[in-house]
């Protein structure tokens, strides 16, 4: 049974304990959510230009769409206002941002009616974060830049929750990845995407889904171990929307967190999130309890150019 906490109370112990049950949590609008989106709608539109964002890709080449994509992406991400913004945004739920770390937030496109599905505007197939070296305890938060709609959302599989699905992850090391596949090179995988992205190897039941639709300034938060995907976008509109993970240092320690129940990548993505207070990166002896061999052979921390 899956539980979608709707504005709860909850203290954020208490919401990663239901989280790591399988639960999800979706938030009415706050503050510093919105904040976060007006500055992001800004740097879109700067890109942009006078065309509308979420019609642009019917007046643009699917290279010119991915093109701009691929350089407003990294300002986006890197950007010194995103982590500021974050650390509101994790205070105003309720996160102890001493214990919290982030990883920088990611702004993801889909869209519409196939015309850009690979590379930097990735269509997600059904998958786990934890299939892509992402640690049990980490949490995903989610938001749309602009007003959702059913059709250009984003769907879970709650019943695959602690439900092992075959897949191929055990092809995934997260320092290949981030020593051969990531950087500007992906906005050119406009065609076809043959980087290796753990999948399921077997058909997975995408009915019954659940689509939770929060206004803008709201928020979705689920398991990084929730099987989720992106809903094939036929609303004629290309959707924007930013997520962040976190994770608790307590979690950490104690290894503690979603099942496991079907995860075969190696690596970890420990390294990469930064302390609420101090952008502090994780302690080197809690990193070493998530390592395995493979982190002797380099690209432990993808350095952007
Ligand atoms: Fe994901």
């Amino acid at each position: 049974m899956t539980t979608v906490y709707y504005d709860s109370p909850m203290s954020d112990d208490e919401r990663r304990a239901r989280i790591y049950a399988g639960d999800l949590f979706v938030y009415s609008p706050r503050e510093s959510v919105r904040e976060y989106v007006r500055f992001t709608r800004d740097l879109i539109q700067s890109a942009f230009g006078t065309l509308d964002p979420e019609h642009a890709q019917d007046d643009m080449s699917v290279s010119d769409f991915a093109t701009l994509l691929g350089d407003l992406k990294p300002r986006f991400i890197h950007h010194p206002d995103s982590k500021r913004h974050l650390q509101k945004i994790i205070a105003e739920f309720g996160c102890d941002l001493q214990s919290t770390y982030f990883d920088v937030p990611r702004l993801r496109s889909s869209t519409s009616n196939n015309y850009l599905t690979t590379g930097i505007a990735y269509a997600w197939h059904p998958h786990r974060d934890t299939w892509y070296s992402a640690p049990q305890c980490q949490i995903n938060w989610w938001t749309p830049v602009y007003d959702l709609d059913a059709r250009n959302a984003m769907a879970f599989h709650p019943g695959y929750w602690n439900h092992a699905v075959a897949n191929d992850s055990d092809g995934y090391n997260y320092y290949e990845w981030n020593k051969r596949y990531r950087g500007p090179s992906v906005s050119k995988l406009i065609s076809e995407d043959s980087r290796p992205l753990p999948r399921a190897t077997e058909t997975v039941q995408l009915e019954p889904q659940l689509r939770l639709i929060c206004p803008v300034g709201g928020m979705i938060v689920f398991s990084g171990a929730q099987l989720h995907s992106s809903v094939p976008n036929d609303s004629g509109k290309t959707r924007y929307s930013i997520d962040f993970r976190l994770v608790h240092v307590d979690d950490v320690a104690g290894k503690r967190g979603a099942p496991r129940c079907d995860e075969q990548c190696t690596g970890t993505t420990m390294r990469d999130y930064l302390r609420g207070t101090d952008l502090a990166r994780i302690p080197a002896e809690l990193v070493a309890l998530y390592d395995d061999a493979s982190a002797a052979g380099g690209g432990l921390l993808y350095q952007p150019a």
